[in-house]
């Protein structure tokens, strides 16, 4: 456990604090890391936005907030304690007037609280404005690099494509540098995800089959049973394949694949990540059809914000190849949808077929492969599918599963994502944070498709709400199943 004692003192500034995200997530994160005492006692929140507050009018909005979004009944004592630390100030992103004010009050609470001029800056705003803010952070001096430290927090989307994730990027890096950059992929911190390196790690039965010898095919999918709800505006520009497969879906390819680190340092786990993205084989252009499936659920087009004739896909099933001596030959399927059968996220790594050479000889053809399931939501935990000899009979195998549910377990729910990542960035611990290496990797690998998609709007096909998705997703998974059987 972190030694409290030496937590980063800081201030946390949050652009965009009137808006849904600071509301229903950010305020409610901070109350809870309050609640928990993991907030250093040298911390204050600086709110932004272009309403006019007080700051006893923003602490009663946000304590509405908190109330409502944090999960547990509030806390007067913990609330008033965290309100001491709440402040509002009023500015508008694309102004300069604003600015100087704020730079007087940091620089007052840096005085007061002895925080050092260590800022942490969180953008919950449309990335148009990240250049204008950032550029503002830097001409006002909210930053002094000679003074303590000072770090950027983002939320995707990072770009659209490689050339405007580069725009966005540079914009950035005027002002930051790339190691003061925490570029939020919520699925880094999720507690399975977080806890794939440790059981690869820890577990003699894996590490050593974790490789294309051992190792049939691996699935990675992501599912939701809700549609896209009222974010039109947002995802018919964008669609499942820059929604999820470029950021989300890659990301936990890559920490399943990637090379063991000798240690959790950020810049570590993140070379081996990196390595895993740039070795994805490109889909040349007369194979996509036969590795990609997209889909479109119907009524998506009656949806509030999307176009009547969008050809944006809501589902993305990928059969992806890695150019690594560890997973020659080894497919990875990668699968997301929304409006589906059912919510789910989960990494099935699937063993190859027991050799038929030991005394069971034919009947191990019948036998199925082992699997490892490492459930991620809503469920968290694993489980190992095995043979063993049917009771009653001498020769006969069944399939049993040993299933390890976490959830179930820990007394506690896990701590929501927001807490972890707002934690992680106090800490200076970029590693659960995407680097411009992997922003790089992936979008040059999924530009390729997209552009595909774009230029082929009828291989986008409709699948009906509630079902698994279009057929020919479950064809680009029969297809290695077919090929384990040969
Ligand atoms: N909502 C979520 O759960 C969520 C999840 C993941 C990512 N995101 C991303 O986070 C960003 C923010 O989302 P949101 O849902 O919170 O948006 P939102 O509800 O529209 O809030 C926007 C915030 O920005 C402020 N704002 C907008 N223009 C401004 C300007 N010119 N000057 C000063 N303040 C200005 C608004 O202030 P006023 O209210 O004072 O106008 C408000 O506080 C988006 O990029 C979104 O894609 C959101």
């Amino acid at each position: 456990m972190t030694d409290l004692s030496v937590r980063p003192r800081c201030l946390f500034v949050i652009f965009g604090a009137t808006g849904d995200l600071t509301k229903r997530k950010l305020l409610p994160a901070i109350y809870q890391l309050k609640l928990q005492g993991q907030l250093p006692d040298q911390f204050a929140v600086i709110a932004t936005a272009r309403k006019e507050y007080t700051d006893e009018s923003y602490r009663e909005i946000a304590k509405e907030a908190v109330t409502q979004y944090s999960g547990s009944t509030l806390k007067e004592e913990i609330w008033e304690s965290l309100c001491k630390q709440l402040f509002y100030h009023q500015l508008q992103f694309d102004e300069d007037d604003g600015y100087a004010g704020l730079k007087v009050m940091l620089e007052g609470l840096d005085d007061q609280l002895q925080t050092n001029g260590n800022h942490i800056f969180y953008l919950a705003v449309a990335p148009e404005y990240f250049g204008e803010i950032s550029d503002r952070i830097e001409k006002f001096q909210l930053i002094n690099q000679d003074r303590g430290w000072y770090r950027l927090m983002i939320e995707k989307p990072f770009g659209n494509n490689l050339e405007s994730a580069r725009e966005l990027n540079s914009d950035l890096t005027r002002v930051f540098r790339e190691e003061n950059l925490y570029r939020i992929d919520h699925y880094l911190v999720k507690e399975m995800v977080r806890n794939l390196m440790v059981i690869r790690a820890s577990n003699q039965i894996f590490e050593p089959l974790w490789n294309g010898d051992y190792i049939d095919h691996i699935e990675i999918i992501s599912m939701e049973s809700e549609g896209i709800g009222l974010r039109g505006r947002y995802y018919d520009k964008s669609g499942a394949l820059r929604d999820m497969v470029q950021n989300h879906l890659l990301q936990m390819l890559a920490l399943t694949a990637m090379e063991m680190p000798d240690s959790l340092s950020t810049t570590k786990v993140r070379t081996e990540k990196v390595k895993m993205l740039r070795a994805l084989i490109p889909i040349d252009e007369d194979q996509i059809s036969n590795q990609v499936v997209l889909g479109q659920y119907e009524g998506y087009l009656d949806e509030e914000r999307v176009k009547a004739d969008s050809p944006t896909e809501t589902f993305a099933a990928l059969k992806v190849c890695l150019d690594h001596p560890r997973w020659r030959d080894v497919p990875f399927y990668l699968k997301t949808g929304k409006a589906v059968v059912s919510k789910m996220t989960q990494i099935n790594i699937q063993f190859k077929r027991p050799l038929g050479t030991s005394y069971l000889g034919d009947v191990l053809q019948s036998a199925d492969p082992n699997r490892l399931i490492i459930k991620i939501q809503p469920d968290e935990g694993f489980e190992v599918v095995f043979n063993t000899k049917k009771p009653g009979t001498l020769d006969s195998i069944m399939p049993v599963s040993m299933d390890f549910c976490q959830s179930c377990l820990v007394e506690q729910n896990t701590p929501e994502a927001y807490e972890k990542l707002i934690l992680d960035c106090i800490n200076g611990d970029a590693s659960s944070f995407t680097h411009w290496d992997e922003l790089e990797a992936t979008w040059t690998w999924i530009d390729k498709i997209t552009d595909w998609a774009y230029r082929n709007p009828q291989e986008v096909r409709t699948y009906p709400k509630g079902s698994e998705g279009p057929e020919a997703a479950e064809e680009l998974l029969k297809r290695s199943k077919d090929r384990d059987k040969k």
